[in-house]
């Protein structure tokens, strides 16, 4: 029998994509707790925005919750591990309360942009912070101040309208996984209304949220199409999805597995930009590299924009485990 040619397709992929060293070690943080003091170890919020990652994990014997009290009394000497997003303070202080043993799996990166907060309000400056509402990082930097001591600012219009007590003591921090260019124009505003805003110390968008942006800029020009491996609720995998776009890719969408590539939206194409956002794993890019190949005929171009060294060691009272793990 004849078999029809698959069409080719040149897929260029971003590297850095995917993991970065904040969501490695929260991830590394409960595979240990399992292996130092077994199952459950509860995890309160998905540790990382990725249902593969949560559900493998469940599979080991975490246990997710959204807040502290759905912890039954019998099971308070499990740990419970906080995500990688940042708690506001009255977290860790309800777990005191509640007597319960808490491994915090904050990132560090977002650990300092809590610090850099607080230095703001130390220095008798009110503090902005740029990002999304409701998204769980937001929540708990704005929850290492006590109420009205942070304003939210989401947006340009935010920007433009908001009306501070005194303009010349203000201070800002961003979410860590922001769009770079997006960001910038708001703190471009903010800085022409208030001339005395002060910046925080260090950069709060991240390593990994600027590298991931700046390969998928590099990628995008001419794609005909842009995937991102990401979930829905993952703000870093969505503003690549943005970054693509605007960059210039024809289509550009975000998909969780392969099994959600729209393939009769997607029709003919010949050049596929790829990347996966800081809480997808590689497999899933594997997965999708591997449904392409069955449509196509596939060549794989590395795009490389950055090297990345970022590692960031667990919690001590972790670190036997790890050092005895096979
Ligand atoms: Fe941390 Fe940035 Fe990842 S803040 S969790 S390194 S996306």
């Amino acid at each position: 029998p004849t078999t029809i040619a698959k069409p080719p397709l040149t897929i260029r992929l971003c590297q850095p994509r995917g993991f970065c060293a904040g969501v490695d070690r929260a991830i590394q943080i409960v595979v240990l707790a399992l292996k130092k003091y077994g199952a459950p170890v509860y995890v309160r919020h998905e540790i990382v925005h990725n249902r593969y990652v949560v559900e493998g994990l469940q599979n080991l014997g975490a246990v997710f919750i959204e807040e502290l009290h759905e912890i039954p009394a019998e099971h308070r000497e499990c740990p419970v591990v906080f995500s990688a997003h940042g708690v506001p303070k009255s977290v860790p202080a309800d777990a005191e309360a509640r007597n319960l043993f808490y491994l915090d799996a904050t990132c560090p990166l977002v650990s300092k942009v809590h610090k850099q907060a607080m230095r703001h309000q130390r220095l008798g400056r009110h503090v902005l912070l740029i990002g999304h509402a409701g998204h769980p990082e937001v929540i708990g930097t704005m929850g290492q101040l006590p109420e009205g001591a942070v304003t939210l600012i989401e947006s340009e219009a935010d920007a433009l309208t908001f009306m501070p007590a005194d303009p010349t003591a203000l201070g800002f921090v961003t979410q860590t996984t922001l769009s770079v260019e997006d960001t910038a124009g708001i703190i471009r505003t903010l800085q022409k209304r208030f001339p005395d805003l002060q910046a925080s110390a260090a950069e709060s968008i991240c390593y990994a949220t600027t590298n991931r942006q700046e390969a998928v800029k590099e990628t995008a020009h001419g794609a005909d199409l842009f995937l991102v491996v990401g979930a829905p609720n993952s703000s870093n995998s969505r503003r690549l999805v943005e970054v693509a776009e605007r960059a210039g890719a024809r289509m550009s969408l975000l998909v969780q597995r392969a099994s959600e590539i729209p393939w009769e939206r997607i029709g003919a194409i010949a050049t596929l930009g790829l990347s996966a956002g800081a809480s997808a794993p590689e497999i899933i890019v594997d997965e999708i590299i591997d449904a392409f190949r069955a449509r196509f005929d596939v060549s794989v171009e590395l795009a490389i924009t950055a090297t990345e060294t970022a590692d960031f060691p667990v919690m001590r009272v972790l670190r036997d485990v790890e050092l005895t793990a096979a």
